[in-house]
This record gives C-alpha cells, sequence and structure tokens, in this order.
C-alpha cells in the first residue's frame, strides 16, 4: 500500500528531532547564549507575575523553562512544550539535575494538539517561526489561555539586521547554487518568517489574540569563540547551514571557497572573548481576547 507523503509540518518535526537536534546539540552553548540575550531582554520587559502558569513554546532544551520557572517561584508553574521528543528528553534530564519541581516539559505538536492549561502567559523564544500554519499554532496558543492571558514571543526581525545570521548566508548563497530538497527534511518556514511585523499582527488578530505590540531589540551576540568556531557555527546552522547541508555534494565541493569568503567576513568581528555580530530580533506582546 502507498503511504501519504508526510505534510509539511511533520516534515519540519521530523527535521527539528534528527539532523537539527544534532546540529543544535553540537553547538548548544554559543547557541542557547545568543538566543538568550534576546529572551532575556524579553522577560526583563515582561517578566512573568509571581504564582503565573506560564506555557513554553518550542522550549527546545528548557533553559528558558528554567529561567521562568525561578520567575514565577514556587506557587507558579512552567509546561515547556516541543515537537521534537529528542528536545523534551534533554530538557527533562536537565531541569530534574536542576531542581526545578514547578517546572515540566511535554512532547507537544504547538499546531495541532492541545496544550493543557489555562496558562496565565505563552512565552516563546524563537520556537513560533516554524509552523506550516502559523494562524492555527497561535490560535491553539490561545485557546489554552486563561481570560486575558499574556503572548511574550521573540523572533527574528528584517534579515539585513541581523549579520550574525544572514553575512553567512550570503556568502553561501553567492557561491553555492539552490538545490532542490528532494526527500530532505527542512525546518519549515525558517528564522525570518515571522520578520514583518504587519503580517504577523495580521496573524496573531486572525489568531484570536488582540492588541499586538512589537518591540525591537538589537543585540550584539557571539556566533563563536574563535574564527574556527564561527566557521564551523555558520556552515552548520541557520540559513547558511541549510543551504549547503541541501546541496549535497555541490556543497562539499564549493566549501573551501565558503570558508574563506566567511573568514574574510568574519575577520572585523573578532575579539579576545569571541566573533560578536549584530542580531535584532522582535519581543511581540498580544493579549487572549
Ligand atoms: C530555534 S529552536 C528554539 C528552541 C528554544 N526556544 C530556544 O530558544 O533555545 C525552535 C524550536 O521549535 C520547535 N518546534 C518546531 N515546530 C514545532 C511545532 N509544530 N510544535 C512545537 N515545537 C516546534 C523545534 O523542535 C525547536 O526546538
Amino acid at each position: 500500500m502507498d503511504t501519504l507523503p508526510p505534510s509539511a509540518n511533520q516534515e519540519a518535526i521530523e527535521a527539528w528531532n534528527t539532523v537539527l537536534f544534532d546540529k543544535f546539540v553540537r553547538f548548544r552553548n554559543t547557541l542557547t547564549a545568543g538566543l538568550a540575550s534576546h529572551g532575556n531582554e524579553a522577560l526583563a520587559r515582561h517578566p512573568p507575575a509571581t504564582g503565573a502558569r506560564v506555557l513554553d513554546v518550542g522550549c527546545g532544551f528548557g533553559d528558558t523553562s528554567v529561567v521562568i520557572g525561578k520567575l514565577v517561584g514556587p506557587s507558579g508553574r512552567v509546561v515547556g512544550v516541543d515537537a521534537a521528543a529528542n528536545f523534551i528528553d534533554c530538557a527533562r534530564a536537565d531541569a530534574a539535575a536542576m531542581d526545578a519541581p514547578n517546572v515540566s516539559f511535554e512532547v507537544r505538536d504547538v499546531e495541532e494538539e492541545p496544550l493543557g492549561g489555562p496558562y496565565d502567559v505563552a512565552f516563546a523564544r524563537f520556537g513560533t517561526m516554524f509552523f506550516s500554519n502559523p494562524v492555527a499554532a497561535l490560535r491553539n496558543v490561545r485557546r489554552s489561555m486563561a481570560p486575558g492571558g499574556r503572548l511574550c514571543i521573540v523572533v527574528w526581525r528584517k534579515r539585513e539586521d541581523s549579520p550574525a545570521l544572514y553575512r553567512a548566508q550570503q556568502i553561501v548563497e553567492a557561491l553555492v547554487p539552490k538545490v532542490e530538497k528532494g526527500d530532505a527534511v527542512t525546518c519549515g518556514p525558517g528564522p525570518f518568517s515571522m520578520s514583518g511585523a504587519d503580517m504577523v499582527s495580521d496573524q496573531l488578530l486572525a489568531a484570536g489574540w488582540t492588541h499586538p505590540c512589537f518591540e525591537r531589540n538589537q543585540l550584539l551576540i557571539s556566533i563563536g569563540s574563535d574564527i574556527e568556531d564561527a566557521i564551523n557555527f555558520a556552515l552548520a546552522l541557520g540559513p547558511a547551514g541549510e543551504h549547503l547541508r541541501l546541496a549535497g555534494e555541490l556543497g562539499e565541493a564549493k566549501k573551501p571557497e565558503v570558508i574563506a569568503a566567511m573568514r574574510a567576513a568574519f575577520a572585523p568581528f573578532v575579539k579576545s572573548d569571541g566573533v560578536w555580530m549584530q542580531s535584532s530580533s522582535w519581543t511581540i506582546t498580544a493579549t487572549a481576547s
């Protein structure tokens, strides 16, 4: 009997649970430090109240869930959800080792599965840009909220303001022809898919959220401890890494040129404690109607 091809959403989940999970583990420290700079900014401006019930959407390794667990204190609770079981396994193991009794984790496809609740806050640090149907996912999150509950999500702004990610993408796209992805699994719409404030505010309103507000964050983040580390990071992750992975042998053949171009591009940003480049995100807040 023929099997149906997986939906776009199922394919993205497969990618997050396999090839992207492996890359995130390899570069975990650099990645989570960079993402945390943006997430911490959002949490500092919009701290969840003591005792709040919080959903952490697309929680990955769950480090934000543990941070939020401390902020809400023992009378609050945090549920981190992620569609990739491998991330949830890591999150559970880490939280158990860190004494975080008010934090728990569940494998959930935020686009399609019930999320429990009711919650007072739904937070996401770069966990909402990969849904094949963002309105369905945002509506599903809204349905899990208590009346008046607050959304606070962090997403990348336009790529041109994030050379920490985009410079490598430009280099790879200039040197390596784009290849049809074939059977390879991919991450879904991608890191910049929620960069347009007009479009995302329309999506939020369509999903039943009110009063969407956008705050702009501009931060230097480190993409590696030194230039070799930064090049390896850029070769593996983000749109550049995905372009190279999908290009297969063609990408491998072009790697020396790509590496030389990255070395020249990153050199001006090398400091004694890492390779620091600009990155820009939105902190988006809204209220559940
Ligand atoms: C860029 S990572 C961010 C992880 C984490 N929030 C952080 O800041 O480190 C995106 C996360 O979204 C998750 N994700 C993608 N699609 C999802 C879906 N449909 N439902 C739940 N999680 C999803 C991925 O598995 C991944 O862990």
